[in-house]
């Protein structure tokens, strides 16, 4: 009946994460996920013959944790909680390894066993530490730049050489109560989980963290091994591959090699560049900005992390709505790294219910974008940045962008002249077709909607 349940359940997860692949169907793809997940749990506290004290404490402590956290979390900081999830799960498969080694059951450990107790032990312990240094550097407790220092890729490599040889000490011997070899193991996999994040820049811990999502799974899948947990082994394996699917998935966008990420010390001060920008950028107000937008017949918009820092979804999608009525015609160009995590705003924007048949592609925005009247940019920069495609010197160069240079009038909505997350000079701001309204979104994106109002 267990098995059974656990077929049910794995194929509940495989259903839910087909689903969450279109927007359209990412909550039912949730939802099947979450009830897959119930199941696994019932089916294996039914089976077991657990001490239920510890069961409903840990259950009850860690349920209220996640909800308030859920609850609470702004939708800026969502990447921030997923670090610290993936940091618990690799922290859960760790105890997984240690405790089944204080208490191996009748037969002892095995070699089977010892072999995913080190790499549960090991990829647990750098997910867990790793994770807290992506999570530090995204909530800006610690600086979000490239920390480097000379022979550092030797120190990495001589950690790793001492995990390995521990791990074959622990396997000749992993009896004991504090087997020495264990604990070299927690605290050196804890090193280098800080020793291979801390090289990497802020504008970056996206994709570490969908790495580390991708390793907090294989640790569930070698701690499922340990205990032989059917279901651990397929969910870890799931979130092992769909975590390393997303990476490759970021790093396409960005036009960068996994490699370049974790080891370029991209977003450093000798990294940031570019051939220097010149030019005057001219200002436009509310009022300008909706005489252009009045008249246009076909506008784009292109929401970035400045939309989500400015909560300015609803107003958009308000001033989408008038446009429409004005007889315009209107589309949402998603790039797939805007903001700071995969899906960013297609979430803000299906909480503002934007169809989702308005949402577009870069790649299949930008053959129409010469032919769009007004391109509106609510606070995205890096993914318009056009010396992506021209400046063979910046740091962005030959990462796909939405050309909104290209449209017949370009207008920028964010506070200043700063640049994005990735520290590069934006020459849009200084296009001849281009116009800054300065201010908060939000605010701005309001006063067009009065005007319309008015109107
Ligand atoms: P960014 O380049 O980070 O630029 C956002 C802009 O929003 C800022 O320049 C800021 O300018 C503006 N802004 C902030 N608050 C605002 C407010 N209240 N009102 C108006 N504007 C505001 O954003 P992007 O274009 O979305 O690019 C995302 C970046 O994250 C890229 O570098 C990308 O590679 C990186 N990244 C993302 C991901 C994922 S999965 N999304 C993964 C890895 C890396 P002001 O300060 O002047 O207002």
């Amino acid at each position: 009946m267990q098995s059974f349940a656990y077929i049910i359940a794995s194929i509940l997860f495989i259903i839910g994460l087909k689903q969450l692949g279109s927007a359209a169907t990412a909550r039912r793809g949730n939802m099947i996920s979450a009830v897959g997940m119930l199941l696994a749990v019932i089916a294996t506290l039914a089976g077991s013959g657990f001490s239920w004290t510890w069961i409903i404490a840990g259950m009850l402590i860690g349920g209220a944790i996640g909800a308030i956290a859920a609850k609470k979390v702004e939708m800026t900081g969502m990447p921030e909680m997923v670090a610290l999830f993936n940091g618990s799960g690799g922290i859960a498969s760790l105890f997984v390894g240690w405790a089944s080694q204080q208490n191996p059951g009748p037969g002892g450990l095995t070699t089977a066993s010892e072999i995913p107790l080190f790499l549960a032990v090991l990829i647990g312990g750098v997910t867990f530490t790793g994770s807290l240094v992506a999570w530090a550097k995204l909530s800006e407790k610690i600086d979000g730049k490239p920390i480097q220092f000379k022979g550092q890729q030797i120190v990495n490599i001589a950690v790793l050489a001492a995990i390995l040889i521990c791990g074959v000490l622990f396997v000749m011997n992993s009896g004991g109560t504090w087997n020495p070899w264990l604990l070299l193991i927690v605290l050196l996999s804890f090193v280098f989980g800080i020793m291979v994040v801390i090289p990497i820049g802020g504008a970056d811990m996206p994709v570490v963290i969908a790495l580390l999502n991708s390793y907090s799974g294989l640790a569930a899948c070698a701690a499922g091994f340990i205990i032989s947990n059917t279901v651990l082994i397929v969910s870890g394996s799931l979130v092992g591959a769909s975590g390393i699917i997303l990476t490759g998935i970021m790093c396409k966008a960005m036009n960068r090699s996994l490699g370049n990420v974790l080891f370029s010390g991209f977003g450093s001060a000798s990294s940031s560049g570019g051939t220097a920008v010149e030019g005057e950028a001219k200002p436009i107000s509310a009022d300008d900005t909706y005489y252009i937008l009045e008249a246009a017949s076909s506008v784009v918009f292109v929401p970035g992390y400045g939309m989500a820092v400015a909560q300015a979804q609803h107003a958009v999608k308000e001033l989408a709505a008038q446009l429409e009525e004005n007889g315009t015609e209107v589309s949402f160009a998603i790039h797939p790294v805007a903001g700071r995590m995969p899906g960013h705003m297609n979430v803000l924007l299906a909480e503002a219910d934007v169809p989702y048949e308005q949402l577009v592609e870069p790649e299949d925005v930008n053959p129409n974008m010469p032919a769009t009247d007004v391109a509106v940019v609510i606070g995205a920069n890096d993914v318009v940045n056009p010396a992506a495609r021209t400046d063979e010197a910046s740091p962005l160069y030959g990462m796909p962008v939405i050309n909104v240079d290209q449209a017949k009038t370009c207008i920028v909505l964010k506070r200043s002249l700063r640049p994005g997350y990735a520290g590069v000079e934006n020459p849009l701001f200084f296009c001849e077709n281009t116009r800054m309204l300065l201010g908060d979104a939000k605010a701005s994106v309001q006063a067009l909607v009065s005007q319309f109002k008015e109107d």
